[in-house]
């Protein structure tokens, strides 16, 4: 079973204030994991310019001290849900259109959060959908939050693939993104970045800040926090450039090292 999440960065166009498909990129997709003949696989895809705005915009996450900003977050939550929802529908007519059986499960509508981290979400239908031979599609979206005073959180695909892979035990984790992997610094603001082949660690990076940009999940640092956990029970996972033809067909083929790897640290003897 492979685990594959498509970037927000991928799908839409991200740098977009309002929510934008990138079709070409899609449908390219859906043509690759269809070419593939990849046949147990769960498809996870980010928000990029369907989900973060509106996340940012109404803060989505953030502390709840008044009636005013319940209520306000309240809407921002309902419009953030509708727009992924809107996404997801598009990203699931494609792959449905290249004759993979996409079922979509709507995270908002069976995963709740602790601080903004997955406590409570049941995997059964999943694995039946799984073992039936269909490809679950799940997404970023926003969630309910235990937490007293936060109540809504933003739940990122990169979180929700940690907790697949955790409980489902893939043999495999791909995430692709508009990158060729994991940089020493982000390679969109500094031109003499040069490309991990390997990452063990956040010291491998010089940085990985996502300041710059909208998202509001931590970009490329809160992708590697997530990938950096699987390893500690012994997942690896890769991440490589989707913008590119062929390398999701050639991932989802089982070739590796296309990008860069996520693995656990070699222990000193
Ligand atoms: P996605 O939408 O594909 O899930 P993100 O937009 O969250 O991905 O993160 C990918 C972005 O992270 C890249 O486009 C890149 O500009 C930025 N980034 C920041 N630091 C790094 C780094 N060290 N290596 C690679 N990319 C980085
Ligand atoms: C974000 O999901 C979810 C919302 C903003 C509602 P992701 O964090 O996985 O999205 P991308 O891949 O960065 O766009």
């Amino acid at each position: 079973m492979i685990i594959l999440k498509l970037g927000g960065s991928v799908i839409t166009r991200k740098d977009s204030s309002t929510p934008k498909l990138d079709t070409s990129n899609l449908n390219r997709i859906a043509t690759e994991i269809s070419d593939s003949s990849c046949h147990k696989l769960i498809v996870v895809h980010g928000a990029g310019s369907f989900g973060h705005p509106y996340a940012k915009e109404y803060d989505i996450g953030s502390e709840i001290n008044s009636l005013e900003e319940f209520t306000r977050k309240k809407q921002g939550f309902s419009k953030t849900q509708n727009s992924v929802k809107n996404l997801n529908q598009l990203v699931c007519q494609h792959l449905i259109e290249q004759e993979i059986p996409a079922v979509s499960i709507q995270p908002s509508s069976f995963v709740q959060t602790y601080n903004k981290r997955i406590i409570k979400a049941d995997l059964d239908l999943i694995s039946k959908y799984l073992d039936m031979g269909f490809v679950p599609v799940l997404y970023g979206d926003v969630v309910l939050d235990v937490e007293d005073k936060i109540k809504m959180a933003v739940l990122s695909g990169d979180q929700i693939v940690k907790y697949l892979a955790e409980n489902l035990k893939p043999e495999k984790v791909v995430l692709g993104s508009d990158v060729d992997g994991i940089y020493n610094k982000d390679p969109k603001k500094y031109s003499d970045a040069y490309l991990l082949k390997v990452v063990t660690s956040h010291n491998d990076l010089e940085s990985a800040d996502n300041t710059q940009t909208v998202d509001v999940t931590g970009g490329m640092g809160g992708k590697l926090d997530e990938l950096l956990e699987l390893t500690k029970i012994g997942i690896e996972s890769e991440i490589i450039n989707a913008s590119h033809d062929n390398n999701i067909k050639r991932a989802l083929k089982g070739e590796k090292g296309i990008g860069t790897l996520i693995k656990k640290m070699k222990e000193k003897k």
